[in-house]
């Protein structure tokens, strides 16, 4: 027994470590070989019409996450991609994709006037048509909070589809407050404010917008 014991001990204490390494393999497959064919595997995004989850706010990924596995928020793509995912690998998901480096959008001189546009919305809003700054909720440069998202450095091209679906009630999680928003928003107003957002960098690298 005295011989046992301390054998018992060791591998008790080795089998949690072996689970945590399984769940950990586990998540970095996932990565590589779903999440990474559409969304790059530092969250990059390989297709501006995907939208990109570098540093984009933990909080807000597990939300989105649980929302898509659970058929909240509706996405053939994305419900199917999650379906099968268990908290905890939406959680290390979530801290994989939102501790990648910040990405931003290089904005090219031709479009600096429409730029200029979106800088107004995002600041200042729009007092005619009831338009709240977006810098009131999504913060000064777009970093978003624990539980709002990151708009900084997102492509364009995703931003214009969500604040359509958010127009339309296409996106269905918590809908109100965007509904709101974007309802109200008239589209140069859509065109400006994603170019805008595309390119603020706050912690990012610049790159060519798309
Ligand atoms: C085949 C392409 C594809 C694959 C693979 C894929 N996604 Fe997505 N993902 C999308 C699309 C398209 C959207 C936008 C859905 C919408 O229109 O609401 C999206 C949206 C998301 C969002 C919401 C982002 C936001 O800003 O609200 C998260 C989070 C996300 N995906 C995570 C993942 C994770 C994690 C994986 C791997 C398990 C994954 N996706 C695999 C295409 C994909
Ligand atoms: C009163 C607060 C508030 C204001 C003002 C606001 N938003 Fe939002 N926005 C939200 C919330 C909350 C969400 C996230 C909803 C959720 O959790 O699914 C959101 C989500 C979004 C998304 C989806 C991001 C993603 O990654 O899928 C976009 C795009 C967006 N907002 C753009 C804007 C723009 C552009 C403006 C200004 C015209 C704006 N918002 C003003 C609260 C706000």
């Amino acid at each position: 027994m005295r011989r046992i014991l301390p054998i018992t001990l060791v591998l008790a204490a080795m089998a949690p470590t072996a689970l945590a390494e399984d769940g950990k393999n586990r998540v970095k497959k996932l990565i590589t070989e779903r999440c990474a064919l559409c969304h790059g595997a530092q969250g990059e995004a390989s297709s501006p019409i995907y939208p990109r989850l570098a540093h984009q706010n933990r909080i807000y990924l597990e939300k989105q996450l649980k929302n898509f596995r659970d058929g909240k928020r509706k996405s053939d793509i994305m419900n199917e991609q999650a379906k099968d995912l268990t908290d905890e690998e939406i959680a290390a998901l979530a801290e994989h994709f939102s501790s990648q480096p910040a990405l931003s959008h290089r904005i090219p001189r031709s479009k600096k006037p429409l730029e200029a546009v979106g800088w107004y919305i995002f600041h200042k809003g729009n007092k005619w048509s009831d338009i709240p700054p977006c810098k009131s909720c999504h913060g000064e440069k777009g970093e978003g909070n624990e539980n709002l998202p990151r708009l900084a450095g997102q492509h364009k091209r995703y931003v214009i589809a969500q604040l359509k679906a958010f127009h339309e009630r296409k996106r269905t999680n918590d809908n109100a407050i965007m509904h709101t928003i974007a309802k109200n928003l008239t589209e140069l107003e859509i065109q400006a404010v994603a170019l805008y957002v595309s390119g603020l960098a706050p912690e990012a690298k610049k790159a060519e917008a798309r």
